[in-house]
């Protein structure tokens, strides 16, 4: 993982869409007429302006989530055993469902992940009892007994009423079994694969369209270089057929962070109407080393400044891959989609090193909330994101003990930011105070604005800094705001979680702390925290 200080690079303010030359005198005025005033301290105040010049929709595929078969994701995740007291479908725990149809989930990656490239559907199909047994080499070596596979996926998708994103199998698996799962999925007359699906107890095909082609092919999924890649991609992709009603949409296995040559070598040897969208996998590792990579529950003020440094880095990422792909596709028709995204730390201690638990704390949330600000922000490109993932593993959304299950944090992030989802984005320019912590600097504030088909205008405001709240100077221009309402998502401690025990430690309020005076909107953003604005 390389290291990026956006603050040493483009300074502490990020601006968008807002000629700078504007952006000094307003800037000036305000602050000169603020100081005159005597009320506000210029370096404690952010600055934001906001267009109602809707400019495109911010897909609500950017709310995505994955689960693997990894640790406790699917079993004792969502797939459970049939004697666990708790409300079910089949063997998928409905408390999960209901948490996560309130949320919105748009779509839900599967199988994997690394798992995706050994994992072969065939064993994942027919009666449960008859199916084969195979090991799970990537995480934990456990033996995985096939329970859930393509039948009980998409019963879970149907539930969340989310739509099936699936992983097929490049690195260990054949064009013809990806071309034959296609088939079976999708094909709505006679044919083989479509004759087993009927006969497996489903007369209708699902059309499940989000279609990935292998996953980390420079890692796990192959090793392969870029060339060699872009190669195996064409060969595959042309046989993935669409069938009527079900046109793929194909995502190629994207880079790993920043190998833009990855991004740039697809882009030249990929034509643009074989692919729907393009992957990128980047992970926010506090100390940013893989073999220690620090706490999800204990950790001091620099290693929260570096991590937030590490996330916000996604905002230099995404450009830089997004101005690769401009070269070759000018007119934004791929979508980059970060499908692998998130906080990994050490593991909770005395759990399976290879299961992935992590807890999950406000800061997480904040990174959660500043990385859906910057997908928002570049919604243009940006049409896909899948955080990694939904339960028990990594960020997740949900945590589980046995029958007993919590919403994290970062759950409740997405549910503050769901407003966003499919609304019209809105270009926001942003002057952001500091937050300083020893000789290092980070833009305080970060913000993104929609405007949805009732009318409403949604601000989401995330403060960084973990001791001082930050006034905010808000621009509406002609946006109408009659009413305005806040919700805010804070806690005690940028280490706060919430446990079975104390479920509600990190919970959304109801928020007071704005007020209009004309076309300004002042609102003072508690430290550490986020904060989502309804205008009507
Ligand atoms: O999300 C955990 C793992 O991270 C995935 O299996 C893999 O794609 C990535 O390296």
């Amino acid at each position: 993982m390389e290291h990026y200080d956006s603050s040493e690079k483009n300074g502490p303010f990020r601006t968008y869409f807002f000629p700078f030359k504007l952006w000094k005198q307003v800037v000036t005025a305000f602050l000169f007429c603020l100081a005159a005033n005597g009320t506000i301290s210029a370096q404690d105040t952010a600055v934001i302006s906001i267009q109602n010049n809707a400019k495109w929709t911010i897909s609500k595929h950017i709310y995505g989530h994955f689960s693997e078969h990894l640790g406790h994701c699917i079993y004792d995740g969502f797939w459970v055993d049939s004697t666990l007291p708790v409300a079910k479908k089949d063997r998928i725990r409905l408390d999960i469902v209901e948490a996560l149809r309130k949320i919105k989930i748009p779509n839900l990656r599967w199988p994997g992940g690394c798992f995706a490239d050994e994992y072969h559907w065939r064993d994942g199909i027919g009666p449960r009892k008859q199916r084969p047994k195979m090991i799970n080499t990537n995480w934990g070596g456990v033996t995985e007994d096939n329970s859930f596979g393509t039948h009980e996926y998409l019963e879970l998708c149907s539930l969340l009423n989310c739509e099936p994103f699936i992983a097929g199998n490049v690195g260990s698996g054949t064009v013809e079994e990806m071309s034959k799962w296609i088939e079976y999925l999708n094909f709505n007359g006679e044919s083989p694969m479509a004759k087993i699906r009927k006969e497996n107890g489903r007369a209708e095909p699902w059309k499940v369209t989000f279609w990935g082609v292998g996953n980390e092919t420079w890692g796990c999924g192959g090793n392969m270089t870029p060339d060699y890649y872009a190669n195996e991609y064409k060969r595959f992709a042309s046989f993935a057929k669409d069938y009527p009603g079900a046109s793929l949409k194909k995502v190629v296995s994207g880079a790993n962070s920043t190998d833009y040559n990855w991004t740039e070598t697809c882009m030249k040897n990929i034509p643009l109407w074989q692919m729907w969208g393009i992957g990128l996998h980047y992970y926010t590792l506090p100390t940013g080393n893989w073999s220690s990579k620090g706490s999800a529950t204990s950790f001091d003020e620099p290693e929260y400044f570096a991590t937030m440094k590490n996330a916000l880095f996604m905002d230099e990422l995404v450009s830089h891959h997004e101005a690769v792909m401009d070269k070759y596709d000018p007119e934004k028709k791929v979508a980059l989609a970060v499908d692998e995204w998130g906080i990994w730390t050490d593991v909770e201690p005395g759990t399976n090193p290879g299961f992935l638990y992590q807890q999950n704390s406000l800061r997480d949330a904040l990174i959660a909330a500043s990385t859906l600000n910057i997908f928002n922000n570049h919604s243009q490109r940006v049409r896909m994101a899948n955080l990694a993932q939904t339960v028990n593993v990594l960020q997740a959304l949900i945590l589980t003990d046995k029958e007993k299950m919590l919403l994290t944090p970062t759950y409740h992030v997405f549910d503050l930011f769901k407003i966003h989802q499919d609304a019209r984005y809105l270009p926001v320019s942003l002057k952001s105070p500091e937050y300083i912590s020893g000789n290092k600097k980070l833009p305080a504030v970060n913000v993104s604005a929609s405007t949805d088909s009732t009318g409403a205008t949604h601000i989401s405001l995330v403060n960084i800094n973990p001791s001082k709240p930050v006034t905010t100077v808000i621009y509406l221009n002609d946006i109408i705001a009659k009413t305005i309402s806040g919700q805010l998502l804070t806690a005690p401690q940028l280490t706060s979680i919430n446990t079975f025990d104390k479920p509600g430690t990190v919970q959304i309020s109801h928020f007071t702390g704005f007020k209009k005076n004309g076309n300004i909107l002042t609102v003072v953003l508690p430290s550490k925290s986020i904060v989502v604005l309804e205008l009507r």
